[in-house]
């Protein structure tokens, strides 16, 4: 046998699973990069349909071509019919991700020709379509919760803020997003886009490495994201701290937590560990949202975990900062969003990064299908036994 030869890693945790031009960590010194530029910069300058763009194509667009990329892209946001009828069939309390996620999978049998996956002009087709539908798809699973009528994109306005008309426009009230808001919601959806082999990243790069089309691949990556040690960790934030209830728990609660009964949720990163930069800009826009809609009674709770949890040895020996769940969710509870909703405000932004993952992984000649050995630890060969004679 070859098991001697192998790697036991489980988790990943020291196994490169591919090549990648698209993001770079280093998770010592607390930069993330997509294609070369800073995420501080990418947060303060560009849009999330720019950045989108980047991840997509490597390079920053010319403005005809985001107005290109724009225009093209804006031709998708509307669903097939029978989508929404699929939707109306999901019970009232149906949790937002698990219908986010069998919607996308239902995309599939609409767009047959995604199969054709080795066709970039088909594949690029398709990126779009799925960046177009996502936030429509997303924003239906928000009035269904509600039982209120959906609103249909709105092609005139930017993204974020088409987004936020079909979230909280009714019937035909006027309804304009405050700018700030939709800026503040393009700089969570520009930190969200991408963070390389991340479990659900992995899982995309993993379905799509057996030429599954992309809709199958990313409702894996959608799955992969409602977990709570991932995606679903901004929602666990938000329990937690209503859980918690009053500042003068958090010591209480933080001695749970070195006693191993339970997680500070929104602490801690597989990678960075000295902090999380995502998080040190959430924290401004945190302050900008609060500013026009009021502040979170929750957030006095957050930066006292914070503050004990940062002098307290158990988390600095261990490098567990506040990563970019920790505050993201009280941003979105502030915006009116309930916290099932959480974990779908990671997937809109994300499926550009998990859609860009895919496209490089199908242009690498190198790829194979993902196929990880493992190290067996079972019984050696042993005799049937027939069912009479066990014991
Ligand atoms: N609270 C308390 N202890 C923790 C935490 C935490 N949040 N995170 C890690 N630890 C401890 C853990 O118990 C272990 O201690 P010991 O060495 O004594 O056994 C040590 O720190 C190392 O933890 P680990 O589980 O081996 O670390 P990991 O790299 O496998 O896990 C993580 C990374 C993010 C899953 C983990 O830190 C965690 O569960 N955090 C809480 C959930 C969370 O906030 N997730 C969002 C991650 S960022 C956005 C995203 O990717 O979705």
């Amino acid at each position: 046998d070859d098991f001697g030869l192998m790697t036991y890693d489980p988790g990943y945790v020291n196994t490169a699973s591919t090549r990648s031009s698209i993001t770079y960590i280093d998770g010592g010194k607390g930069i993330l990069r997509y294609r070369g530029y800073p995420i501080e910069q990418l947060a303060e300058e560009s849009t999330f349909v720019e950045v989108a763009y980047l991840l997509l194509h490597g390079e920053l667009p010319t403005e005809t071509q985001l107005n290109e990329w724009e225009y093209e892209t804006k031709q998708h946001t509307v669903v097939h019919e029978n989508i929404k009828r699929q939707m109306e069939a999901f019970r009232y309390d149906a949790h937002p991700m698990g219908m986010l996620t069998s919607t996308v999978a239902a995309l599939s049998t609409f767009y047959p020709e995604a199969k054709n996956v080795k066709d970039p002009a088909n594949r690029m087709l398709q990126i779009r379509r799925l960046i177009a539908k996502v936030p429509t798809i997303a924003a239906f699973t928000y009035r269904h919760s509600l039982g209120h009528p959906y609103t249909y994109p709105n092609n005139e306005l930017s993204y974020t803020a088409n987004f936020l008309s079909m979230m909280f426009k009714m019937s035909d009230n006027f309804y304009e997003p405050h700018p700030a808001l939709v800026r503040a919601l393009d700089v969570l959806f520009i930190l969200h886009a991408d963070h390389e082999q991340n479990c659900s990243t992995s899982t995309m790069r993993a379905i799509g490495s057996s030429h599954a089309d992309p809709y199958s691949a990313l409702a894996g990556s959608a799955a992969a994201l409602y977990g709570p040690l991932h995606g679903g960790a901004n929602e666990a934030v938000l329990r937690m701290l209503t859980q918690i209830g009053d500042v003068k728990n958090v010591p209480d609660f933080i001695s749970r937590v070195k006693n191993g009964e339970g997680r500070l949720m929104g602490f801690g990163h597989r990678v960075y560990k000295n902090y999380d930069p995502r998080a040190r800009i959430i924290k401004q826009v945190a302050d900008e949202v609060f500013d026009l809609v009021g502040r979170n009674p929750l957030l006095d709770i957050a930066l006292e975990l914070e503050r004990i949890a940062l002098e307290d040895d158990y988390f600095v020996s261990r490098r567990l900062y506040p990563n970019v769940d920790f505050y993201s969710g009280l941003i979105y509870q502030a915006m009116g969003l309930p916290v099932t909703m959480f974990p779908v405000m990671f997937a809109i932004p994300r499926t550009a990064g998990w859609l860009a993952q895919w496209n490089e992984m199908l242009e690498d000649p190198d790829q194979r299908i993902a196929r990880p050995r493992q190290i067996y630890t079972g019984s050696d060969e042993r005799e049937y036994v027939h069912l009479a004679h066990r014991r």
